[in-house]
């Protein structure tokens, strides 16, 4: 069984990226996969105000624990001005360095009201996540016109984009268990 945790990208209250985040862990479940939602929104930014990078944070490493652990992330990601949200950044950047991503699994899904589904805040964590030597799943997939496009039992009204989703969450499991397969041939393990 593989330990995946969904990232809700963003702190703002009753966001998309939950409404999201819950419908892919259903579909996970359905799956027979149990994953858990990292909200976002529990960010302990209190902790970390005024710059206490490489401190002892300890709610700070208690909350980026699970995503430390985990086999593989997904990260359902909003647009915000063109790239993803501050809250994001913040946590990627409390995130223990260099060992944390690197080649970790991370699957990505934007959503966001523009017609493009949040492509320019993915194609930015792909950046991000290349450079801490992250393993990116290729199919990525983009919620667009989220308000109208998206219900919280059904999912993406837009087939083709629903049908994207569900090969990305066929697809991520075995991604992971075949690069930890690798891994453990190449380690000897
Ligand atoms: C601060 C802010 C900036 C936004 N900027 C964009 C944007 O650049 N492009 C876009 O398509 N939508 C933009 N939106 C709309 C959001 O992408 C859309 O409402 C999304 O569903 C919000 O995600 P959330 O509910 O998960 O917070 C913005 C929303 C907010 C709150």
């Amino acid at each position: 069984m593989v330990d995946l945790k969904i990232i809700s990208g963003t702190d703002r209250p009753n966001s998309n990226a939950m409404r999201v985040s819950t419908y892919v862990k259903g579909l996970y479940q359905k799956e027979g996969i149990d994953t858990d939602i990292i909200d976002l929104q529990d960010f302990p930014l209190s902790e970390v105000a005024g710059g206490r990078y490489g401190e002892e944070l300890p709610a700070v490493d208690t909350f980026v624990d699970a995503a430390v652990t985990a086999d593989g992330l997904v990260i359902v990601c909003p647009e915000y001005n063109g790239g993803y949200p501050g809250i994001l950044k913040m946590f990627i950047d409390y995130l223990p360095f260099p060992n944390s991503l690197d080649k970790k699994p991370i699957a990505l899904i934007g959503e966001a009201n523009g017609a493009f589904g949040a492509m320019r805040a993915v194609e930015q964590l792909q950046q991000v996540f290349g450079y801490r030597n992250a393993h990116i799943y290729p199919e990525r997939v983009f919620i667009s016109r989220i308000n109208e496009n998206f219900d919280d039992e059904k999912g993406i009204k837009n087939e083709f984009q629903q049908q994207l989703l569900i090969s990305q969450i066929e697809g991520f499991p075995p991604f992971i268990r075949n690069l930890q397969k690798n891994e453990s041939l190449v380690s000897g393990s």
